[in-house]
């Protein structure tokens, strides 16, 4: 079949990197991919709603810890980057990412006014020969059915005269061994020549592009891998509760279940899911499937169990606090180390420690929180009566004045040591100490 002059003018622009990428949103997923672009050979404008991230941008200084200053600074002065509030500039755009929020509603089904809200901005500025993709993680059928609609009330044909692609991130903050340009990354395309296009975009960009036949395959992809962490993560809460009766550590467990070369991979229990992907994503599946009369109860399943993990942490805290304090929680001041929702990381989206403290306080027991990452508790959707609480030092002095320190988060910069000379009683939720090879009677797995 001939190819539309709108395909071969922009995949010339592509091969050429005379294209302009345009990446919409610019928080923890679209700052990295708009500078792994740009370190690729492409000019890049970024675009946020949010006029402070732009005035940092713009001052070069980063706020996400996987881009540096420096190559903020870079690709600044080399005008291979330039953020704006303006989506006008969508009009000088060949290449459009979409990196918004995808969250849950209150009554927990997708939220997709953010990606509605982008597709309408885009479609204002839409021009033949944009190819437009979108990596906000979501349920299968909504680049096709949602964003592809939208951009087509302009009369513009999707596979003639503009493309329509998805490809998910699979960013992991903190993690040192990958970073956007080596981690593999799924591509796919509405028709050929959408796939065709995103193939020879996203080559440039990453090291290993892998295209798979439909924008729905490829919105499955992403939700597959989110499920599959969270069910595993779900089961191993659910052995360490069973065995932790037993008398089993689930983590003595796990070490010497992962020795076997075949056929298991290890998942860790803690305090309960939390990031903006795992304990929502799921979800997404969950809400689809009803459309097609299906259950989803493995994944409903998992959302329960974890779900239930704060409350089952705070209940071994109060039996030990009882045991062997013989005071009572509701009596008692416990100071969570670590608000973020996973080690060295300073993102507190979902994180199970403000629910840690919410349950400790509904049980009238007084929590505090430290976190050498984060020094305030910003503003949440669900936590909104947390706001403004702040990390309280740790020192010898502090330590031994609660009750109880509840290591929710196992940050590597904490010192470990001092916490198990200085705390009276130390409820572990990470196997911290026993890893650092830190013992006591006070300290307790939970
Ligand atoms: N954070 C991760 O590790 C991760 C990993 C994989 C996938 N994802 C997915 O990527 C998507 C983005 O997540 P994130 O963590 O980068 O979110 P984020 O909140 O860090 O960033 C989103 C940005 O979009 C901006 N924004 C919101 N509405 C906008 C609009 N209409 N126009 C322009 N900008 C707008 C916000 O101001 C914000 O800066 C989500 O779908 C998420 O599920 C995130």
């Amino acid at each position: 079949m001939p190819r539309s002059p709108a395909y071969d003018a922009l995949s010339r622009k592509i091969e050429a990197r005379t294209a302009r990428a345009g990446v919409i949103g610019l928080g923890y997923v679209g700052l990295p991919l708009a500078i792994a672009i740009a370190r690729s050979g492409f000019a890049v404008t970024g675009f946020d709603i949010d006029p402070a991230k732009v005035v940092s941008l713009d001052a070069k200084r980063s706020y996400i810890d996987a881009v540096t200053s420096g190559d903020l600074a870079l690709a600044i002065d080399e005008k291979r980057f330039s953020p704006t509030t303006d989506f006008g500039e969508l009009a000088g755009c060949d290449v459009i990412i979409i990196c918004v929020p995808t969250p849950l509603t209150r009554h927990r089904d997708p939220d997709l006014s953010f990606v509605e809200a982008t597709a309408r901005s885009i479609a204002v500025h839409l021009r033949s020969g944009q190819l437009v993709v979108l990596e906000s993680t979501t349920y299968p059928g909504t680049t096709d059915d949602v964003v592809k609609v939208i951009l087509e009330t302009t009369g513009l044909k999707s596979g003639t005269d503009f493309f329509v692609g998805f490809s998910p991130e699979r960013e992991d903050p903190g993690n040192q061994h990958f970073n956007t340009a080596t981690i593999p990354k799924i591509v796919a395309g509405d028709g050929a020549d959408a796939l065709s296009l995103m193939v020879g975009f996203y080559s440039a960009a990453v090291k290993t592009v892998v295209p798979v036949s439909s924008n729905a395959t490829a919105e499955a992809v992403k939700l597959t891998e989110n499920i599959f962490r969270s069910v595993n993560i779900a089961l191993v809460n659910e052995l360490k509760t069973v065995y932790a009766a037993m008398g089993i550590d689930v983590w003595e467990v796990i070490d010497a279940a992962k020795t076997k070369p075949f056929g298991y991979m290890p998942f860790y229990p803690g305090p309960g899911l939390g990031g903006h992907c795992i304990p929502i994503d799921p979800f997404y599946l969950t809400w689809k499937s009803r459309e097609y009369e299906l259950p989803t109860r493995f994944i409903e399943l998992a959302g329960e169990i974890n779900s239930a993990m704060p409350r089952y942490v705070v209940a071994k805290l109060a039996e030990a606090l009882d045991m062997r304090a013989g005071k009572a929680l509701s009596r008692s001041r416990v100071l969570v180390l670590g608000l973020a929702y996973k080690k060295n990381v300073a993102d507190i989206r979902e994180s199970p420690s403000l629910r840690l403290i919410e349950v400790i306080e509904e049980r009238g027991g007084k929590a505090d929180y430290h976190d050498p990452l984060v020094g305030e508790i910003p503003s949440t959707r669900e936590y909104q009566h947390l706001k403004g609480r702040a990390s309280v030092d740790l020192t010898p002095e502090t330590i031994a004045s609660y009750d109880a320190i509840l290591v929710a988060t196992d940050h590597d910069q904490l010192d470990y040591a001092a916490i198990t000379r200085n705390a009276p009683l130390i409820v572990d939720t990470r196997n911290v100490f026993a890893r650092l090879g830190l013992a006591g009677d006070h300290i307790i797995k939970a």
